[in-house]
């Protein structure tokens, strides 16, 4: 499984500690984020992952920024990619789970590194749970 990692100035360090622990795990990994504290636009680094998971190159992404709404605002806006919000663990098992989110948004500014990393281990793990969910998520794009 691959999976792509895009941030901000906001999510370096968050950045770092994901790709360290995912790897050990055995995922791979690719970066599209910034690699210092320099501020950026999240929209540079959002656009080039959500083209990368919709053409295949890529299975699933990560995203941190601040909030993580920048972050969210700009991959939703690509065909096919679900991008969902996620600050504590339950979040994150219920946004695949319900919404079956194909990119992970963290909150850099407002959780800790070992938040995050409980929150991704619990998405990546959680079963999308389809029937009344798959309906609800094929009406998502108008
Ligand atoms: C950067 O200062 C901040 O605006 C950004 O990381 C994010 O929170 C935007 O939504």
């Amino acid at each position: 499984m691959t999976i792509g990692i895009c941030n901000d100035h906001a999510g370096v360090d968050y950045k770092n500690a994901l790709v360290e622990y995912l790897t050990a795990k055995g995922y791979g990994l690719v970066n599209f984020g910034t690699d210092t504290t320099d501020s950026i636009d999240y929209a540079d680094v959002a656009h080039p992952m959500a083209d990368a998971l919709t053409a295949g190159k890529i299975d699933l992404g990560i995203a941190l920024c601040g909030t993580g709404n920048g972050m969210a605002l700009s991959l939703n806006h690509h065909k096919g990619i679900r991008a969902g919000l996620a600050w504590t663990p339950e979040i994150g098992r219920l946004v695949k789970a319900h919404n079956n989110a194909n990119i992970l948004v963290l909150p850099a500014r407002f959780i800790s590194c070992s938040e995050a990393e409980a929150i991704v281990d619990k998405w990546l793990t959680a079963p999308f749970e389809g029937g009344r969910h798959q309906r609800r998520i094929e009406k998502i794009e108008p």
